[in-house]
This record gives structure tokens, sequence and C-alpha cells, in this order.
């Protein structure tokens, strides 16, 4: 949009002269608001992000026509600022914006590769609450990553899947996309007859307009960062239900009650205010619904299991989306409602994205170098499943991982380069820094840590120094060698 783009460079221009003119009249002019950072200076992905403000919601209203592949959306996000603004940045890659108002007036629209910067005609308050609404429209793109892998919004034959781990997120909706600004979400999706828009949280409306087109409103009302919102679109077939995760056993929430599988250990109650049922709602593609019945099925009882290991469940809702295979190459563990191809929705891998509900998507990364805290506990977690209810101890697993050559490439609390960012250290390395924790501290302690963890940064992000200090308060003591060996070391150790 080139008169935008010129009446942006034009706004940005008179800005610049302001702030020159408030800096030689300081004295008297008052505090004159700065642009918000355009990245967060995340190690492998400094752009990504913008400072200056902290997102609280994102409301999007999304059209979709899977023929011409071109979406419609509205995004509508409530901010606070953090620092007077004179403009802000949000991340978005391709699509056209055709508008953008601040608190109701127009604001000026600039675009420079994935940055949109915002204007808007007044200055905002360091603190002060901002609702900026940003009308878009294109047919998405997806982004290769690093490592050769495609996420952002993929189209299928009928429909699209989008994901975003690490950076998709902004090929369908702009935002702060840096996992440290956790919001909650509001999404509407508009699809074609006779397809489905599946998204995360509850699903609170669905209504089939006069010409047939479908809206569904999804709301995600706990904290979530912008790489775990999905959108799902196709011939989906759903299943419904209301179920108990509070460590004691499955059933449905309401009706009788059945005996757990196994007799669950001594546990701490969960606080008040945790929800102990939970609303799970799967999703299947039409072609994979019935081969995914019953391995879907499976999902309270998973969570069960892991409810009584990591404590409760962070969401009020939780399921799954079964895709079709050919357009996603990898499973991700999208809030509350993890997506699989077909070919990946396995026991293990569904218990690993499970996992991610608690290691991920509850505690989040302060930055994507802290990724091994996702991955490491989400593969722990399957040794974990194995040991506990398959009888292969997690020494076993451990023993397997230390042997492949592809685990020593480097330490997992630094992976290189964004390229190898998923690469199996931050993974298979990455439990075993946990299994050695473990084996350091005794299974009480562990269990422990397994519990503390997740309690303590719950909603919230955490950092790998963050990690450490907190095993070596539960610990009791310093645990200084393990983690210059398993965390950072460089080299195989002699004896796993
Ligand atoms: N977090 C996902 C999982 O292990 C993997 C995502 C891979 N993403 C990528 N861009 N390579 O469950
Ligand atoms: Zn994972």
């Amino acid at each position: 949009n080139r008169t935008g783009a010129a009446a942006g460079g034009l706004a940005a221009a008179l800005t610049a002269l302001a702030l020159l003119a408030g800096g030689c009249t300081g004295a008297t002019g008052g505090v004159r608001g700065t642009p918000g950072a355009a990245g967060l200076r995340d190690p492998y992905f400094p752009k990504l992000g913008n400072g200056g403000y902290d997102v609280r919601h994102y409301a999007l209203t999304l059209a979709y026509d899977p023929g011409t592949g071109r979406l419609d959306g509205t995004a509508e996000i409530t901010a606070r600022a953090t620092q007077d603004l004179s403009a802000f940045n949000l991340d978005l890659a391709g699509l056209t914006v055709a508008g953008a108002t601040v608190d109701g007036d127009p604001a000026a629209v600039n675009r420079a590769g994935n940055e949109l910067t915002l204007r808007p005609r007044e200055e905002i308050r360091d603190g002060a609450e901002f609702r900026t609404t940003v009308r878009y429209a294109g047919v998405p793109e997806s982004i290769t990553d690093a490592d050769g892998s495609q996420e952002g919004w993929l189209r299928t034959g009928d429909g699209a899947v989008a994901v975003g781990e690490p950076a998709g997120s902004m090929t369908w909706f702009p935002g702060n996309h840096h996992p440290s600004d956790k919001a909650t979400y509001t999404i509407s999706l508009t699809v074609p007859a006779g397809l489905e828009g599946i998204s995360n949280g509850a699903r609170t409306a669905r209504r089939t307009a006069a010409d047939g087109r479908v809206t569904t409103e999804w709301r995600a009302t706990e904290p979530m960062a912008g790489y775990l919102a999905t959108v799902a679109i196709g011939r989906y077939e759903t299943d419904e239900s209301v179920e108990r995760t509070d460590g004691t056993g499955t059933g449905p929430a309401t009706g009788t009650a059945t005996a757990p599988a196994t007799p669950a250990p001594p546990s701490t109650s969960a606080p008040p205010s945790t929800p102990t049922t939970v609303s799970v709602l799967t999703a299947a593609e039409r072609s994979v619904a019935a081969s995914s019945a019953a391995l879907r099925g499976e999902i309270p009882e998973i969570l069960d299991r892991q409810t009584r290991r990591f404590g409760p469940y962070p969401f009020s809702s939780a399921g799954a989306i079964v895709t079709r295979d050919g357009t996603l190459g990898y499973a991700l563990e999208t809030q509350t409602r993890p997506v699989f191809p077909a070919a990946s929705f396995d026991r293990t891998t569904l218990v690993h994205e499970l996992a991610h509900q608690w290691f991920g998507n509850s505690v989040s990364p302060a930055t994507w170098r802290d990724l091994w805290l996702n991955e490491g506990f989400a593969t722990y977690a399957e040794w974990l499943y194995t040991e506990e209810y398959e009888h292969v101890p997690a020494r076993t697993h451990f023993e397997r991982a230390f042997a492949q050559e592809a685990n020593w490439a480097f330490p997992p609390a630094a992976p290189p380069a964004a390229e190898n960012l998923f690469d199996p250290p931050v993974y298979q390395r990455g439990a075993m820094v946990l299994h050695k924790l473990r084996e350091t501290v005794g299974d009480r302690t562990f269990d422990e840590i397994l519990r503390g963890w997740p309690a303590k940064y719950r909603h919230a992000n955490a950092s790998t120094d963050d990690f450490t200090a907190y095993a070596e308060s539960v610990a009791g003591r310093d645990l200084d060698e393990l983690w210059d060996v398993w965390l950072f070391g460089d080299g195989k150790p002699d004896r796993p």
C-alpha cells in the first residue's frame, strides 16, 4: 500500500521533527514519548516481539476462503503501555493492512519487513491501557524455518492449518509475537459452508449464516504465547466431554465415578483456584476421525496421570486437533489443543504434547535460548510415562540417549543458531539433564521439583537460570557440577 507507506513515512518525519522540538523545549514541554523498540533482542530472533507495551488480550475476527486462500482479519489488541509511546510496532509478515486505529482514532501505518509501525494521533502515556484495531487481508504466507521446516499459515487442499513455533504466528495476525508477552485470546473464525474452524480454548459460539457460512468463536482464557495460537480449517469432526483432571482417576465430571487405573500417590491438594474439571474437545479431519478416535479418547486419562506427577492441569480446556497428512510436518503443543498430522498421532507424541501444557505453555521460555525447558521436560515426560505405565526405566532411555552421537552436538542450554533450536540435544540432552538431576537429588526431591516448578512459574515465563536456582533451592544445595557438565558442557562425559 504505497499511499499508506508514504503517509507513514511523512508521519515518521514529522514525529522526528516533533521529537527534536521536544528535546529543545524539554524544560517547558514536559516528557515526550519515544517509539517502542522494534524487537525484544531475543538471542535467536532479535526483531521478534516489540518493546514499550504489554498485550492483555487479542480479539481476532477472521474469515477464510480456502478456494482463493484469502484471509480477511480484524485484530483488536488491548495492551498496557510500559513507557510513554509516540509509536509502537507489531510483528506482521505479508498481508496488506487496510487501516488501523488506536483508541478509536486513525493511526498512521508503516510497514518495513515484518514490522508494522503504528503512530497514534495522541501519544500514549506510560501505564495507560489502549486499544488498537488493525484491519488486514491477503493470502497468508508460510515461513520456511532456519531448520527447513514449514510454519505459519499452511494451506491444505480444502482449508488451512496455522502453527507458529517459533515465529510463524505473524503470518496470520499482527501482535507482540515473542513468548515473553502472553495474553488471553478470543478467536472468531468464519469459513465456507461444510467446513469447520477449530482453535484454542473453549468453543463459546457456533452459528450458521443464511449463506451457509459457519462462524465459530473460541476463547483462550488463560495467558497464551503467540506461537501457541492455532487455527485449523477443514472438514473436521469434533467430540466434546467434561472430565475430571484432579489426579484421582478419570471419569466424566457428572455421572458415575470410575475407579482409578492406578492408585494415586499421596499428593498435596490442588490450590482452590484450580479447575478440577476440564472440557476436552478433540477435532479430527473427517478422513482420520475414525482411525484417531481411540487415542483421542485416552486424553483424559493421560492428563490425569500427568496431573499426579506435574500438579494441576493449568488450563480449563484440553483436547487435540488431528489433521490429514501432507501439510504439517510435525506435531505442535498449541495451547490446550495440540495439533498432530495423523502420522504423528501416536501415544508417545500425545504424551509429549500434553506435557508441554505444563512445560512450555504454562511455564513459557523467557527467550528461545531456554527452549530446552520445553523440550527437555516434554521428552522426560515420555520417559516417565513409559517408566510408570510400560515398565521401561527412565535410566534405559537415558543410556540410549547417551549412546547417540547426535545428542552431543552442543549443550542443551546453548544451541549455536536458530537452525539448531529443535535439534536432538535440546530434546534428548535436555531430558538427560533432568535425569541426572533426579539421580543427584533423589526421587523424592525430584518429584517435588516436577510439581513445584510448574506451580512457581504457572502462566509465566522462566529462564534456565530460574530453573537452576529453583532446583538448588529445593535440593538445599549447590548443583554447579551437574549444570557445568550436563547442561552447559561441550563434550560428552566419560560415563553416563
Ligand atoms: N515443539 C514441537 C514439539 O516438539 C516441535 C516444533 C518444531 N518446529 C519447528 N519449527 N521445527 O512438540
Ligand atoms: Zn516438544
